[in-house]
């Protein structure tokens, strides 16, 4: 993202709270809501004060307003401050502050440029819950989405006993960027996730940014043996890294007292990514640093060794790299490995804003070279799969990747309110080999095969220029997977049309001339929110005679991996309707769909 443009502001806890003695008061009204009183001091300065509280303070949000900064005032000191879009003229929804957490009974928020006037005096609320039940048509069924609120990048996804952690950058005080926490979920299989509390929330050295974590097994940091120990990002004044520990499986975490670890002079540091290395026997870091990668080694992952960058005249350089990994791979049909480098970078992507592209090369444990320097390889030719990175520790030596399914182009303004950002599914990677080079393939994680209802539509037929099916399913939620494989007899432009009653439609196709697969979302349905939105991407394509395509759609996604997982294209849609026709179409000759499969996806758990 970009730092100057978005105005981040630092985060900034303040112990004392001096100034609130020297503002004159000038208005003090009784709100009708007797637990709590609402003073209006000069400057647009209000305070609002609990006189009994309840478990939250509800506060009105409007996306148009500009941020207004709230300080949480518990015994006279600050000891949070958060940036709020609080409603002037319209509410769009609330958000909660949880009042639980501080025990004392003195609490009072100070919040900073809203007129007096605005809606949100009115509407300010006390409650014991807060409603998180789904109320968004563009909600994924299937894909990973917070239960209210901003997400962004996924951040230290660890495997610990029988769990997968994600935790991700998380807004909990609005559905657009800012006050970033790590936002907490697990799952025992990948697809179904039970939400958590916030893991880490900002302090005193800036809001939370991405990070990585791992599982401490032979205990080299001394907070326990099996410790999950998180290593983030510390977005202050400067960017500098940070860690904090969890004794009870990522329920709780505590902030390791000697925090940062790592700091630099450069503004763009940080999104930590950290992995044991074997053959050196210590730990390897690895940070984004402007436009290049950094690495560092050490031995209990308190202190950290600078070893090497990565970067200068390597790959697409059209914004800052952000959130790195660095794994190791088997190489398809030979019994070699390599290591991947993965790189996150905005804007610049190959279809404008985010992209993620990787290096294929090796590590000596202090070095990593990429064996084609000449290439850049992209890991989706979507718009919407950023800040990729693979879950540490996973089961069966496993590396399983996941993306934030959005594009720093228009991600705080997609047509979703209550939350905003879901997940691309989880991918397993491995190398493959073609014309000489080695690529990664992504395959749908074999779980994902669980969500499978019963297969409707199973046919085969040949396109003859046209053929169309005119419901795909008899009761289309919206979300399912098309599986398609095709043998081509002499088509050149091989077709399909993805469509609902009002006409919205995806147009997806090969063409064979060129060697590319193409999704077209012009006219997908809602498209308006952003110029940056409507667009064709394209992918390259190996297949010759036989074409494999397995088409995941949820409420508001594409996701097509064809040739299984050689490409892959995650797009955003948003539909008025279920596309729930399809019609084939073909150039210059016919081709044969010899397998045609839809399946609804759900989670019954
Ligand atoms: C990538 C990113 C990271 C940063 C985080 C902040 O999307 O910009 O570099 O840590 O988002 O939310």
């Amino acid at each position: 993202m970009n730092y100057i443009r978005n105005l981040r502001k630092p985060f900034t806890y303040i112990f004392s709270l001096s100034f609130i003695g020297m503002i004159t008061v000038l208005f003090s009204c009784k709100t009708p809501n007797p637990s709590f009183e609402i003073q209006h001091l000069e400057n647009e300065q209000s305070i609002v004060r609990i006189e009994k509280a309840q478990k939250y303070l509800l506060l009105p949000i409007e996306e148009a307003s500009g941020e207004s900064q709230l300080f949480v005032i518990v015994d006279n000191g600050v000891v949070q401050t958060l940036h709020v879009r609080l409603a002037v003229n319209n509410i769009d929804y609330f958000v909660p502050i949880d009042l639980s957490v501080f025990t004392s009974k003195h609490i009072s928020f100070k919040i900073q440029h809203i007129v007096d006037s605005a809606i949100c005096w009115n509407e300010i609320k006390l409650s014991d819950t807060f409603d998180t039940a789904n109320r968004e048509p563009f909600r994924p069924t299937y894909h990973f989405s917070p239960p209210y609120g901003w997400m962004n990048d996924p951040n230290g996804m660890v495997y610990k006993d029988g769990e997968y952690h994600l935790f991700y950058q998380y807004n909990p005080y609005g559905s657009m960027w800012g006050n970033m926490h790590w936002g907490h979920a697990v799952s025992k299989d990948l697809v179904s996730w039970e939400h958590l509390l916030v893991a880490i929330a900002p302090d005193s050295l800036g809001t939370i940014f991405s990070g990585s974590a791992v599982v401490d097994k032979d205990n080299t940091a001394g907070f326990g043996a099996g410790a999950i120990i998180a290593i983030y990002t510390s977005a202050g004044e400067r960017q500098t890294q940070s860690m904090a520990y969890s004794l009870d499986n990522g329920r709780n975490f505590t902030k390791y007292d000697c925090n940062p670890i790592i700091i630099a002079d450069i503004p763009d540091f940080r999104d930590p990514k950290v992995f044991w290395h074997t053959e050196t026997n210590r730990w390897i870091l690895i940070l984004a640093a402007g436009q290049e990668m950094q690495l560092y080694s050490s031995s209990n992952l308190k202190e950290w060794t600078y070893e090497s960058n990565f970067g200068v005249g390597e790959g697409a350089h059209g914004g800052v790299w952000e959130c790195p990994d660095l794994i190791e791979l088997p190489v398809e049909g030979s019994n070699q490995k390599k290591w991947v480098l993965i790189c996150n970078l905005n804007p610049g992507g190959p279809f404008g804003g985010s992209a993620t592209q990787y290096f294929v090369g090796s590590f000596n444990g202090k070095s990593f070279i990429n064996e084609s320097p000449q290439i850049t390889k992209w890991m989706d030719w979507g718009k919407d799969h950023y800040a990729t990175v693979t879950w540490s520790n996973a089961p069966d030596n496993r590396s399983i990747a996941i993306a934030w399914m959005s594009n720093w182009q228009y991600a705080n303004n997609v047509p979703t309110q209550q939350f905003r950002s879901a997940n691309s599914l989880p991918r397993d990677l491995t190398l493959y080999t073609f014309n000489g080079e080695t690529y990664l393939r992504n395959v749908p994680s074999a779980e994902l095969e669980t969500l499978r209802g019963k297969a409707e539509n199973k046919r085969s037929f040949i396109v003859d220029r046209l053929y169309n099916i005119d419901k795909l399913m008899d009761s289309n939620t919206g979300s399912y997977e098309i599986e398609i494989n095709i043998t081509n007899n002499n088509a050149e432009v091989i077709g399909f049309r993805l469509f609902n009653s009002l006409g919205e439609e995806v147009d997806c196709y090969y063409n064979l001339l060129e060697k590319k697969f193409y999704m077209d979302r012009n006219t997908s349905g809602t498209i308006s929110f952003s110029e940056d939105f409507p667009a064709i991407t394209e992918a390259p394509v190996t297949s010759g005679k036989e074409m494999k395509l397995r088409l995941f759609v949820d409420k508001s996604s594409i996701e097509a991996f064809g040739d299984n997982g050689r490409f892959v294209m995650t797009n955003l849609v948003f539909p008025s309707e279920s596309y729930n026709r399809i019609s084939f179409y073909g150039k210059g000759g016919t081709y044969e769909v010899s397998t045609f499969n839809v399946y609804p996806l759900s989670i019954t758990k």
